[in-house]
């Protein structure tokens, strides 16, 4: 649906150069379309939401450095596309993509999307529906309104971190909308607007996105993708900025797929109790190692104890469609968090999380989902290696995505080009907490091997029609 005026809030001009990344290729004189392809993606991938007011043009063309006749050239491509709308006195904001717009040049092709890393509901759904269905009745008795979660589903969770070597008692869980909304709910009990908050570099972008929202500033500390984690320099953040949590994913990490070594979380563990800095650990993927003799690592709060606040989700393992997940905290901040609740949201629905609680009583199905990523990560190594040999990357030991390095900058402009050969990707400036990242983009092994092989194939062209030719130079003319 068009909106037909500015509806949404006002993209500021530093905010949306970093949004678009690096747009420009080198010495273009197709600067305003590659300016207008730029905020094309942007729309597409949903960084920039229908009705968002843009700046004035002078504006734009200040923060992007840019002359303000390419900016007017670059807005009337976007407004004969229908995605830009402007008004006098309004002046311009995004609207709503038509579904031709976005529709690959490669005409027939059919769009292959991997801007998700989230594979399809696991085979025992259905099943678990069912089984749900029949204890449904005495639920029916109550209100429904469980704002820390169905006591059978928080039973089993705890029971899960038990056997990983964390041992919880069911009081310590809180049932969520889904893992993005714990870490809303925990935002919203122990942060003030104001407030900093630790974010690793690359990082998950919704979490930038939520701490933004909130009017939280980020303290960024680098992630290394061949390194991984700087504990020392994480220690030296803290006690620098003092931000009231830091965040961490460390299994799997999303995008790099890193793991933290069981030594670096005891190191962690230790700088988060010297400095009192509450951690907030993100175990979305936690669940999904792929190595079949990987040694079982225990979680962060194994070593963090009260200094850590995991949040897991139900997404990656199960079904992203079930929307729950849940965090598990110590009983005094369980209390504050419940409160903190009530102005977001009153709880769960309760038919889906009967049913995670069968899918939860159900060992084997876990199981079978790694045994169905395994192959896909491995096909997908094996057709980057075949398509596009001059990436690089680690081959990740669990989660959902390969984080490969490009050979030059060209992430942003590669998105772009990518759709013309029926490829949706998300670049890996999304992933920066500021934006940059332009050698690097995520590729999730969530499809089908024949499905990613073709993906593959297909930016490997795409990629190769961006780099320049060879200069032809006089001693090379024969
Ligand atoms: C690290 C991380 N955190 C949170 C989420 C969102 O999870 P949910 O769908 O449970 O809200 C994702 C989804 O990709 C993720 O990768």
């Amino acid at each position: 649906m068009n909106a037909p005026f500015p509806l949404g809030g006002r993209v500021a001009g530093p905010r949306l150069a970093e949004l678009l990344g690096d747009w420009r290729r080198n010495g273009s004189r197709q600067g305003a379309g590659d300016l207008a392809a730029a905020v094309r993606l942007c729309v597409l991938d949903g960084r920039l939401l229908p009705g968002t007011r843009l700046p004035a043009e002078r504006e734009v063309a200040e923060s992007l450095g840019v002359s303000r006749t390419l900016i007017g050239s670059a807005l009337d491509r976007l407004r004969s596309e229908g995605l830009v709308a402007s008004r006098q006195g309004a002046g311009s904001w995004i609207t709503a993509p038509e579904a031709e717009a976005f529709e690959p040049a490669g005409a027939d092709l059919d769009l292959i999307d991997l801007t998700r890393a989230a594979p399809p509901a696991v085979p025992g759904l259905l099943g678990a529906m069912d089984a749900a269905r029949s204890t449904l009745t005495p639920e029916l008795l109550d209100t429904g309104y469980l704002v820390r979660g169905l006591p059978i589903l928080r039973e089993r969770i705890a029971r899960r971190y038990t056997e990983r070597g964390l041992p919880t008692d069911p009081d310590q869980i809180v049932v969520t909308g889904g893992a993005q909304n714990a870490f809303a709910i925990v935002l919203r009990a122990l942060t003030s607007p104001g407030d900093r908050v630790l974010l690793e570099q690359p990082c998950y972008p919704n979490t930038p996105e939520a701490i933004r929202a909130a009017s939280i500033l980020p303290v960024v500390v680098a992630v290394d993708p061949e390194v991984g984690w700087d504990v020392t320099g994480i220690e030296a953040a803290l006690r620098q900025a003092g931000p009231r949590l830091a965040y961490f994913v460390v299994d799997f990490h999303n995008p790099t797929g890193l793991r933290m070594p069981v030594e670096q979380r005891e190191h962690l563990a230790a700088v988060l109790a010297n400095t009192r800095t509450l951690a907030v650990v993100d175990e979305t993927v936690a669940e999904l190692g792929l190595e079949e003799d990987g040694e079982p690592v225990p979680p962060l709060a194994a070593f963090a104890g009260d200094w850590a606040i995991t949040i897991g989700s139900a997404a990656k393992s199960h079904w992203g469609g079930l929307r729950l997940g849940w965090l598990r905290a110590s009983e005094e901040l369980v209390g504050r968090i419940v409160s903190a609740r009530h102005s977001l949201d009153l709880g769960s629905p309760v038919f889906e999380q009967l049913v995670l609680a069968e899918l939860l009583a159900a060992d084997h199905i876990l199981s079978r989902r790694r045994a169905v990523i395994r192959p896909r990560r491995d096909a997908l190594v094996a057709a980057v290696r075949e398509h596009c040999p001059e990436w690089t990357f680690r081959i990740p030991e669990g989660g959902l995505s390969l984080w490969c390095k490009l050979p030059e900058p060209m992430s942003t402009r590669l998105s772009v080009a990518a759709v013309n050969h029926g490829v949706r990707i998300v670049p890996g400036a999304r992933f920066g907490v500021h934006g940059g990242l332009e050698r690097w983009l995520r590729l999730p092994y969530t499809q089908e091997a024949d499905r990613l092989d073709e993906a593959v194939r297909r930016l490997g062209l795409a990629a190769s029609a961006l780099r320049p030719a060879p200069r032809v130079t006089e001693s090379t003319v024969t």
